[in-house]
């Protein structure tokens, strides 16, 4: 049982998210467990991106709460997250397209003020992401959909946050890309930075995950380690078996 390993991460404790009278998220319950890769499954529409948003403080929480760290954090900033530990490489990735690679990973480094530290960081993320290197000078929006993947998960990295909140990082990439792709992320998590991924594509995100949800119409239907969801029925029948990858 989840209650056997100890203190959440993030716990989100019945959440609602309406938008006006249109219930996004009802009721929902998550926790991530330091060091884990959580996943987020649902199909279009299922409330994913809104549960990323309720903890990064975009979308409004109607009713219950999110604990992060040990703190309640529901009526947060998105900065004073961001302080806290949080991270996000949102839906579409959102590079700033006129700026350079590395000047975009840099922005994650805002509001660190060791910029010795800074450099360091980026050495090492540049050496977990060596195709960033050659990359460095180039217009961020001349990058290929994988590249962007890379950069904006950089850039998340460069705040040296506790936990990573990634929106479809598949999106629109090929199979062999988004292999790649979560690769990298397994090797975020391996290094001890905790990760919460949204994901349509279920076969590539159960493939890494520690333990998954799935959404359906905004409200939680299945829950269990990713192997558990891999096996379940109801998964197999929702997603599975559909080819992706
Ligand atoms: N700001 C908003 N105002 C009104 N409705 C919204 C808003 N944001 C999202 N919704 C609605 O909430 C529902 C869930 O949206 P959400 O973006 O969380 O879905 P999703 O699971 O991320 O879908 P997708 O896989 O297509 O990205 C959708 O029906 C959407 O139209
Ligand atoms: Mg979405």
């Amino acid at each position: 049982m989840e209650s056997n390993r100890g203190e959440a991460l993030l716990q989100l404790d019945r959440v609602t998210v309406q938008y006006g009278r249109f219930v996004a998220l009802r009721d929902v319950s998550y926790n991530i467990f330091p060091g884990q890769m959580v996943s987020l499954l649902g199909g279009n529409a299922s409330g994913k991106s809104t549960s990323i948003k309720s903890v990064f403080g975009v979308a409004k929480v109607t009713s219950g709460d999110v604990y992060f760290n040990g703190e309640k954090i529901t009526g947060w900033t998105t900065e004073r997250r961001v302080r806290a530990g949080l991270a996000i490489v949102p839906e579409g990735r959102r590079l700033f397209r006129r700026m350079s690679v590395e000047e975009n990973i840099l922005i994650g480094a805002v509001n660190r003020k060791d910029s010795h530290a800074v450099k360091s960081d980026l050495d090492n993320l540049y050496d977990m992401f060596p195709r960033l290197v050659e990359r460095r000078h180039q217009l961020a929006g001349t990058l290929s959909g994988g590249e962007q993947q890379m950069g904006a998960l950089a850039r998340a990295m460069m705040s040296k946050p506790k936990l990573v909140l990634m929106d479809e990082p598949s999106m629109g990439l090929a199979p062999s890309m988004v292999k790649k792709s979560f690769a990298l992320i397994e090797q975020v998590r391996d290094a001890g930075t905790s990760v919460f991924v949204v994901e349509q594509n279920a076969n590539a995100a159960l493939r890494i995950a520690d333990y998954a949800y799935v959404l359906r119409a905004g409200e939680l239907v299945l829950e269990g380690t990713a192997a558990e969801i891999a096996e379940s029925s109801e998964m197999k029948e929702a997603y599975l078996g559909k080819g992706d990858s």
